[in-house]
């Protein structure tokens, strides 16, 4: 009889405690409360969004110094333009080296992202052109390259080019591929270059 009592009284302080901080925590709609280890989102260090006295500009979020390079990231610096492409013609190479594995990852990533329109053998008949898109050039015939010659012609730098910036109705696709898979498309294309 007395445990059970206990066992009420208890029960009834413990409500009593519950009701008193759920009142007194709805009191002023500004606070946010009782703080549990506040330091773990109040920091020390500042916010990217705020002001700053460190820098001569007041910001904390500063533009990386000219010329760096994040981790991980290619460079490809070459214009969007006609002479970003003839010099990347000219100087840019595959980094990849030609292996089977490279080749068929390439030709999955072919189908995926290119045969829609260029076709699944590159001759510029794919889905979209069945159903009324604009035929992109076949690479192996004809001379319709931006160049004026044959697509069967375009080198790793052009292609590389292409694929990073688009051409006209060929959108980017550089938010899509890295550069590795870039260039593991390239290998593929070759290939469809000879067909
Ligand atoms: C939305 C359809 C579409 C997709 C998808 C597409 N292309 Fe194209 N591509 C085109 C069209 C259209 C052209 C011709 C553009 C022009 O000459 O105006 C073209 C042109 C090209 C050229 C020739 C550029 C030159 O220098 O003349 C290459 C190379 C090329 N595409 C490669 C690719 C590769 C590789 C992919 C996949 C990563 C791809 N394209 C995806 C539509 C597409």
């Amino acid at each position: 009889m007395l445990a059970m009592n206990k066992f009420r009284i208890l029960g009834a302080s413990v409500m009593v405690v519950a009701a008193t901080v759920m009142i007194s925590s709805c009191d002023n709609k500004r606070s946010t409360g009782w703080e549990y280890a506040p330091n773990m989102y109040r920091h020390l260090a500042p916010d990217a969004d705020q002001e700053n006295k460190v820098f001569a500009d007041g910001k904390t979020a500063q533009l990386p110094p000219d010329g760096t390079t994040p981790v991980g990231f290619a460079r490809f610096d070459y214009a969007k333009n006609r002479d970003g492409y003839d010099l990347a013609a000219a100087e840019v190479k595959s980094i990849l080296p030609q292996s089977k594995e490279n080749f068929e990852e390439g030709k999955v990533l072919y189908m995926h992202f290119c045969s829609p329109c260029h076709g699944e053998t590159g001759q510029g008949d794919g889905l979209v052109v069945q159903h009324g898109y604009g035929a992109p050039p076949s690479y192996s015939k004809g001379n319709s390259s931006r160049t004026g010659g044959s697509m069967k012609d375009l080198n790793d730098g052009q292609i590389y080019h292409t694929i990073t910036y688009g051409l006209n109705s060929m959108g980017s696709y550089a938010s899509q591929l890295s550069p590795e898979e870039r260039w593991k498309v390239i290998m593929y294309v070759h290939h469809l270059q000879t067909l």
